[in-house]
């Protein structure tokens, strides 16, 4: 198989289905590559992500620095507002390369990241304003609509909080917006209040935003190299652009809907790295939002290993037989720690002195892969060869790109999420929202 920066190692999920099925659900992945590229799928007006990274202005990326640069000295926290879209990828990626905990070994001082806006805990709301009285800070708020009520509450109470404490030409400086060009409350408030804005483009939905200033500015902030993640992603995407069956994303995408249509009904994207956990918070909310829609698509679901092999192992060994996994495999770890000898041995482990706690995780990765295979759970290696910007940007082009190739093989339209909307209407009934008093009504005499 051609090393294309992302292995798709199908070995483990052979065993659960035939070659001629395979055959049938890569032609279908043909078709649906040919749905994509051709702009002619449903949902094709959202497309802006597919050529992004290589038709990136990179002065866009200068800008950005420059922001990310004059706030090194001014905050000693940045805080990200925004959920869904507008977090989860800043959010994956900042801890895919940050120190486990918080250690920087760099001379040059980067704020520390804290996110919000991304629930509605008013103790969450409260622990952090203790946290930025105590503390410099300055504000990144993130909205494709503007209108989204999480992060619109968190930031009226920062905003509000930075011009007490700045006064409001000072606050200005603090904030800088991330939003859509045209429409939406938030590009109002910061055409009116003069905030620093960066525009998230009209054809890039909220999920395949990662690699726009939605991902790049906090990034940034936090000490990333940009230019890197991006590079990764045009590599990918000329990768991923390939009409070929040896496409990984074409092969990734051929599985899962074979898998999907021979009975399984969950997709667990598995990690042996706790660095991955918001990378797979990113990846269900891709593949949840694009594909759980018209009664149809995998559930997506997410275990951080060895830990949860202490809890969902069982499960996934000897439960329901509706699962395959997916495990996201990084080759090389960038530090490792070997076992030291003991010359009294009393906890018996003197078999493995010598070799390294990372060598113990690939053994424990191996064995956990054919254990679940003999326990009947499909197996799909998806292998990276080390976590790095260039790396991340890859992963993040790849996962989309294979997600619009799966969601139009489910025949869906992958850029949409009417689901997300029922909650909103019945949130704002009960909050008592303008023209929504039937609704109210309604609600209230069912509980
Ligand atoms: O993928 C999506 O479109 C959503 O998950 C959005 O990103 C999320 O709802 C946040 O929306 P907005 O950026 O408009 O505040």
């Amino acid at each position: 198989m051609k090393d294309t920066g992302i292995i798709v190692d199908l070995k483990g999920a052979t065993p659960f289905y035939t070659e001629k099925q395979f055959a049938g659900a890569a032609t279908d992945a043909l078709a649906a590559f040919d749905t994509l590229v051709s702009g002619k799928g449903r949902g094709s007006e959202y497309l802006g992500w597919l050529n992004l990274p290589s038709k990136m202005d990179r002065s866009l990326l200068s800008q950005i620095n420059s922001v990310a640069e004059s706030w090194r000295e001014k905050a000693d926290v940045v805080i990200v507002i925004g959920i869904g879209g507008s977090y989860l990828g800043a959010k994956a990626a900042i801890e895919a390369l940050s120190h486990s905990f918080g250690i920087k070994k760099v001379e040059k001082k980067y704020p520390d990241l804290v996110f919000a806006g991304q629930n509605l805990s008013g103790e969450y709301m409260a622990d952090l304003m203790d946290l930025i009285s105590e503390k410099e800070s300055a504000a990144v708020v993130i909205s494709k609509s503007g209108t989204t009520t999480e992060p619109a509450i968190a930031f009226r109470i920062i905003k509000d909080f930075y011009e007490t404490r700045y006064g409001k030409a000072e606050a200005t400086n603090r904030i800088v917006a991330v939003t859509d060009s045209k429409a939406g409350a938030l590009k109002s408030l910061s055409l009116t209040e003069g905030y620093r804005t960066f525009i998230i483009p009209d054809d890039v939905g909220g999920r395949y935003s990662v690699l726009t200033p939605v991902g790049l500015l906090p990034f940034a902030i936090a000490g990333f190299d940009i230019e890197a993640l991006i590079d990764g992603a045009v590599g990918m995407e000329q990768i991923c652009n390939t009409r070929t069956v040896e496409n990984p994303a074409i092969r990734y995408a051929s599985v899962r809907n074979l898998l999907y249509n021979n009975g399984v009904k969950i997709e667990i994207l598995v990690n042996f790295h706790p660095k991955l956990t918001y990378f797979s918070e990113w990846w269900k909310q891709l593949f949840g939002e694009s594909e759980g829609k018209e009664g149809r698509g995998l559930f997506p679901a997410s275990v951080n290993f060895t830990s949860d092999l202490h809890s969902m192992g069982q499960y996934i060994q000897d439960g329901e037989r509706i699962l395959f996994e997916t495990v996201l495999s990084v080759r090389e770890s960038s530090r490792d720690i070997a076992v030291n000898k003991d010359d009294r041995d009393l906890d018996g482990l003197n078999f493995i002195a010598g070799r390294t706690v990372e060598e113990c995780n690939k053994m424990a990765e191996l064995g956990t892969r054919i254990a679940h295979i003999d326990g009947g759970v499909p197996n799909v290696l998806i292998s990276v060869e080390k976590l790095n910007e260039y790396n991340l940007g890859s992963l993040f082009y790849f996962f989309e790109f294979a997600c619009g190739i799966s969601a139009y093989m489910l025949g869906i339209n992958p850029f949409d999420q009417p689901g997300v909307e029922d909650y909103k209407r019945n949130m704002f009934a009960l909050l008592g929202k303008p023209g929504y008093d039937e609704l109210a009504q309604k609600l209230k005499e069912r509980f």
